[in-house]
């Protein structure tokens, strides 16, 4: 596969089979990664893989405080602005629209669109997720490391013929991920990503991107 193709067929999926991944597999793929760039070399990354009973132990624990409806932990950071201007505001209705409107749940259907996102917390039925901590001491710069190391993570795992979907959804519950996973306490949880074999009978969310022209500027010849 080559990087266009990896770039192209990557798509953040919500359905997965139960097909192991194999931890020869991921570790192949996490060396790779660890050629992606950072400032400085810094390195800001720190990952924790989760399969097996540790991840069924996430997923249990996560599932039980969906149900008694216990309320999101404290953020560590924060995921958006609290109001999103424009053109930000309009991508993110559209994307609503793509994520749920095209499964039949109405914008105001709440209680629906809960139902959908909770499936994050069971990694959309992956066996297999990673967790990415960064120190809480790193600033923005470090920030976007972690991003570029994340998506090198990605465009691998497709090589090897497998699916992924980042989650910023896990920093809602990081407490519990923390009882999983003992992190040291200089540590915050950016996100997790689900990995797996894709379930070609679950729905599809299918995004789409701006016009070029609108994001990138050429000046010059
Ligand atoms: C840092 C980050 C966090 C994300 N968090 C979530 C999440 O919690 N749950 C989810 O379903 N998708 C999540 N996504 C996936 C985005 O919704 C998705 O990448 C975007 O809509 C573009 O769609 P595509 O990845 O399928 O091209 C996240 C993506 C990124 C990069």
């Amino acid at each position: 596969m080559d990087v266009y193709e990896a770039v192209a067929s990557r798509r953040a999926v919500r359905g997965f089979t139960d097909r192991p991944v194999p931890r020869q597999t991921l570790e192949r793929v996490l060396s790779a990664a660890a050629w992606a760039p950072s400032g400085s070399n810094l390195q800001p990354w720190h990952v924790y893989v989760l399969t097996g009973g540790p991840l069924a132990e996430l997923k249990k624990r996560a599932g039980e405080r969906l149900a008694v409806g216990d309320p999101w932990d404290e953020p560590e950071y924060e995921q958006y602005p609290p109001a999103l201007k424009s053109p930000y505001r309009e991508r993110r209705s559209a994307f609503g629209e793509q994520r749920y409107g095209a499964r039949g749940i109405a914008r105001e259907d709440l209680e629906a669109r809960q139902r959908a996102a909770s499936a994050n917390w069971d990694c959309f039925g992956a066996p297999a997720a990673l967790f990415c901590y960064i120190d809480r001491g790193l600033g923005p710069a470090q920030w976007s490391d972690v991003g570029m190391y994340l998506q090198t993570v990605m465009l691998l795992l497709r090589a090897e013929g497998l699916h992924s979907c980042p989650q910023m959804a896990w920093a809602k519950f990081h407490r519990t991920v923390a009882e999983v996973l003992s992190p040291p306490g200089e540590l915050i949880l950016f996100c997790g990503m689900s990995i797996g074999y894709e379930d070609i009978t679950a729905d599809d969310t299918r995004t789409g991107r701006a016009p070029l022209a609108e994001t990138v500027a050429f000046i010059g010849g």
